[in-house]
């Protein structure tokens, strides 16, 4: 199949809602990552979805639509604490989980008698969306367990030839998915953290759970895999200070691997490696959020070997950051302090 590579005027939103309303996958640009969108009422168009990225039927999709009140028709009812989520974060990087009326493909939903919902907040996703007049199902528009596209053109690395388009709009602004919460029990639940953090939705609802797997502490031991965003050399976590980084890249280069660092100031200016990717200021980690997927996706274009990457606080945005660099990575060196 031909992609057609699309940028964002009119004309080619148009284009792009015919390739949809054809039962096609089209990539689009959120404010989070780009998606790869299909009909989400129709089997065959979500099928496509699943068949390009290489995803698990068992792992289901997030329905976009583009205003607060079609999350009606596709649910069975808004608990009112849900409502406030949707009122407060919708648009925007969040994700709300509820009861599914079994409006969209069963395939969706991977069965489950529950459907995300989410509202991009980014015009050329949110026109496509309304142009198509369809709820669109769609992931990440990367291949299954690589790092999540934030230019159309990773997309296109992943993507040409699988799919019938992909809208051009620039680099998305959050860099990191939006944040998961379950809203069908009393207390709303979050199962990935994301664009939006805990601290936020708490001073809307109260109170707010994590889910228990996100409550462990995830250091790996070595060799152990986590098909997830992963970089096509193997990403190694660096707790601590310069100088314990610093014997880390001299360890590997010492056996003769070529080191990449991922790291912020002051660090990246204290320490010499084969190439580093700057992600910004650790003081400012929404820098970090929009820069991480472009950082794993660097290194595919070099001869790295191995990529020592710094770690961050787990608060605020640094949850989101921390949790997928917890699932990219294959080992975590930690300094005994
Ligand atoms: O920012 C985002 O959320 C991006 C953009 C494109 O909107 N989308 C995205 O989709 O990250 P994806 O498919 O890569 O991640 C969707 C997540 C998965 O972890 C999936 O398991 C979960 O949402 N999910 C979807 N429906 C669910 C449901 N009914 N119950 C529990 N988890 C669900
Ligand atoms: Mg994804």
């Amino acid at each position: 199949m031909k992609t057609d590579f699309l940028d964002a005027t009119k004309q080619s939103l148009k284009i792009a809602a015919d390739y949809l309303k054809k039962q096609e996958v089209v990539a689009f640009p959120t404010e989070t990552v780009y998606g790869l969108g299909a009909d989400a009422t129709s089997e065959v168009a979500v099928s496509k979805i699943f068949k390009a990225k290489g995803r698990p039927a068992d792992n289901p999709l997030i329905v976009h639509v583009h205003h607060p009140q079609q999350i009606n028709h596709y649910v069975t009812e808004i608990p009112a604490i849900a409502q406030k989520l949707i009122d407060t974060f919708m648009p925007g990087p969040f994700t709300i989980i509820l009861k599914s009326n079994g409006k969209v493909a069963s395939t969706v939903t991977a069965g489950l008698d529950t459907v995300a919902i989410r509202i991009p907040d980014h015009p050329i996703g949110r026109a496509l969306i309304q142009e198509a007049n369809l709820p669109l199902a769609a992931p990440s528009a990367n291949l299954s367990g690589k790092p999540s596209p934030t230019t159309a053109k990773h997309v296109f690395h992943d993507l040409d030839g699988k799919i019938a388009g992909i809208i051009d709009g620039g680099a998305t602004g959050v860099g990191l998915e939006s944040t998961v919460v379950d809203a069908t029990g009393d207390i709303p639940v979050i199962l990935r953290p994301g664009g939006i953090t805990k601290h936020q939705i708490e001073k809307v609802i109260g109170s707010v759970e994590l889910a228990s797997a996100l409550k462990e502490e995830q250091p790996k031991s070595p060799g152990m895999k986590y098909n997830h965003y992963e970089p096509d050399a193997p990403l190694y976590l660096v707790d601590g200070e310069h100088d314990f980084f610093q014997e880390k890249i001299d360890h590997f280069q010492a056996q003769g691997k070529k080191v990449g660092v991922i790291a912020t100031k002051p660090l990246i200016d204290q320490i010499n490696a084969d190439i580093c990717y700057a992600c910004g200021n650790r003081n400012n980690l929404s820098e970090v959020a929009a820069k991480l997927y472009f950082a794993l996706r660097y290194f595919n274009d070099t001869n790295a070997d191995i990529i020592l990457a710094e770690t961050y606080p787990n608060q605020e945005i640094g949850e989101a950051i921390m949790n997928r660099l917890n699932k990219a990575a294959t080992n975590h060196l930690k300094q005994n302090i």
